[in-house]
Formats: structure tokens, sequence, C-alpha cells
């Protein structure tokens, strides 16, 4: 095995070579078929795309980084096990597991160090993360009866939620020798404006889910940031019926819609013990960095009104004719 996973390695490095690389404040990242891919997940990615293979009953959450990705997990996990855990409330797994370890990445943790990672014992329906582009997910899910579920959010909080995320760790890889984050705004926004960020470009992530959401609304749907934030409780009810466990009437009454919002709401998770100690274990980032402010809009006291202006075009461009908008 050991002679196995060296001759995978080489490959890797080998591969690593070819492929057009940047230093970016999410680390090192190299563009692969079109995508450009944090150094450390790269394995992982391609470990995902060529063993995993879906169940019917399998939900995938997809997103770009920083998307509302760690809001839709803790959603998405207490809608589906509300029946296992609603007696009593102090036990569940969300106050004592970040929920990143609850749902936790394709190609940024199961696949990561393991090129096929025994997944058969997940708990159904099992519920996994991925930042992957839909045309790259491996075909067994497009070709499976699983459900996608996409967040995406204004590109403007993107990119501010990414600088400081970056800002608060430095990645390692074992495929790179040294990795130096940017620091600044300024010092990354070229590459924003060519699409150069991790899982980007952004209008490719997005747009590969946004027409998937149309042409197969049962399998995909497609959720942004700012919905969530303004009517949470029947956002809640929609993702629910897509996935196929509705609220009854009875726990409507009942208030269960309204525990799981307040449940996974950004002031309960960000005030939890669990995630303000430790690190992600395979990202390495803090499980603090996941909960910032959580607001809409904040991408003014970061950004200049010129290079706003400027990236919204470019993004706008890249979405017209779509019916995608932000
Ligand atoms: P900010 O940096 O703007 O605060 P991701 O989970 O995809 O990594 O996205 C992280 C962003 O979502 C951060 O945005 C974070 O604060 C916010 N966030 C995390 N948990 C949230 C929650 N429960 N509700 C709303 N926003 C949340």
């Amino acid at each position: 095995v050991k002679g196995e996973s060296t001759v995978e390695d080489d490959h890797l490095k080998e591969l690593l070579l070819t492929l057009p690389r940047v230093e970016n404040w999410d680390a090192t990242l190299y563009q692969y078929k079109g995508v450009w891919y944090p150094a450390f997940a790269i394995s992982g990615v391609i470990h995902f795309q060529q063993h995993f293979t879906a169940h019917d009953t399998d939900v995938i959450i997809a997103s770009m980084p920083k998307s509302g990705t760690t809001w839709l997990k803790a959603l998405t996990f207490s809608v589906v096990n509300r029946n296992l855990y609603n007696h009593p409330k102090e036990s569940h797994p969300l106050l004592t597991t970040p929920p990143h370890e609850l749902v936790p990445f394709f190609e940024m943790d199961l696949y990561l160090r393991n090129k096929n990672p025994s997944l058969e014992n997940f708990p159904s329906p099992r519920i996994f993360g991925t930042h992957i582009h839909y045309d790259s997910l491996p075909q067994s899910i497009r070709d499976s009866n699983c459900k996608i579920v996409y967040t995406c959010r204004n590109p403007l909080d993107q990119i501010v939620s990414l600088l400081h995320f970056s800002q608060k760790f430095i990645r390692r890889s074992e495929n790179v020798e040294e990795e130096r984050p940017l620091s600044s705004m300024d010092e990354g926004f070229e590459y924003l404006c060519r699409g150069v960020q991790g899982y980007g470009p952004f209008w490719d992530n997005v747009l590969g889910y946004w027409k998937a959401s149309q042409g197969r609304p049962d399998k995909v749907m497609f959720l942004k940031y700012e919905d969530l934030k303004e009517d949470i409780l029947s956002n809640l009810k929609r993702l629910a019926e897509f996935l196929g466990f509705p609220f009854t009437e009875e726990e409507e009454k009942r208030g269960v819609i309204e525990e799981i919002a307040l449940l996974c709401s950004f002031e309960n998770l960000k005030s939890l013990e669990i995630n303000n100690t430790g690190l992600h274990h395979y990202i390495g980032a803090p499980n603090n960095s996941f909960f910032r402010k959580g607001e809409v809009g904040d991408w003014v006291n970061y950004l200049n009104p010129t290079m706003a202006e400027r990236f919204r075009t470019i993004v706008e461009e890249k979405l017209a004719g779509s019916g995608l908008s932000f």
C-alpha cells in the first residue's frame, strides 16, 4: 500500500509541474481542467472524482467557499436528523461537534489522504460537502437521484469573507514547499478579477449549479445566502420539502422550524464552545474562523467604490443572459 501511495504521490507531483500556478490569499492554487484548486486539496479532488459512488439517498451541500456552507451544513443536518435528536435538545450533535465534522467535505477531508474511504457505514441519508464545480463532480453524482443543495452569495461579500478567512491561518500542503498567503485586498484583487481563487472562477462555479438547478429542479436546489438571511423560516420549509423531509403541520405548530433556525443561527453557533476551540482537521483553519460577522453588505467596509464597480461589472458580464444576478 505504501508503494502504491508513493507512486500516486509521484504522479501528482508530475501533474502539478504541468499546471498553471499562482500564490493567492487562499494559498497556492493550481488550475486543473479549468478550475483553480488549493494545492493541498488537489489529491482529494482527483480521488473523489475517480472513486466516489453516490447513493440515491445522499445529500450534497455544494458551494463556493465563504458563501454560507457552514450554515447550510448545519441546517441540512438538523432537518434530516430532526427526529433523532429532538429529545432532549441538549444532546444535539451541533452543540458538541463543529458543522464541518458532522458534514465533511469530499475533497478537503474524506478523500484528501484516502483514495477510497469507507463511506458505506455513514448513517443514511449521508450528507457531504464540496466546493467542486457541477461539471467536475463524479458522474455518479450527476447520474444518481441524490440531491444537491447549492448556496451562493453576493460576490463582493464572498471575496471580503475570503480575505478575512485567509488571514486567519497559513495553509500547509504536502505538494508545495511553502505557502505565503497574500495579505491585503489590493494584493489579490487582480487575480480575483481573472477568476483566480480557490474553486473559482466564481462565475463558473455558480453558473454550473444555476443551470443544473434550472434543468433539474428536483435534483439541484439553488439558494442564496442573502435570501436565507432575509427569511430563514420559509427557506427552511422549502429545503425540507426539497430533501424529501417536509415539516408536518404538527411540527410547524410545535415550532420545530423556529427551533432549527435558532439552533443553526449565526449567534448560536458562534457562541458555542466547540466552535471556538480547535482547528478544522484538514484545512487547518481555526474552527472559529468559519464564524466572522455573518452580515449582508459588509463589503462596503473593505472595497473602495472603484474596486466594487469593477468586480461587479465583471461578474455581471459573465452571468449575462443566464437569468442569475446578484
Ligand atoms: P463573513 O465572513 O461575512 O462573516 P462558509 O461557511 O461558506 O465558509 O462561509 C462563511 C461565511 O458565513 C462567514 O461570513 C461566516 O461568518 C458566515 N456564517 C457562518 N455561519 C453562519 C450562520 N449560521 N448564519 C449566517 N452566516 C454564517
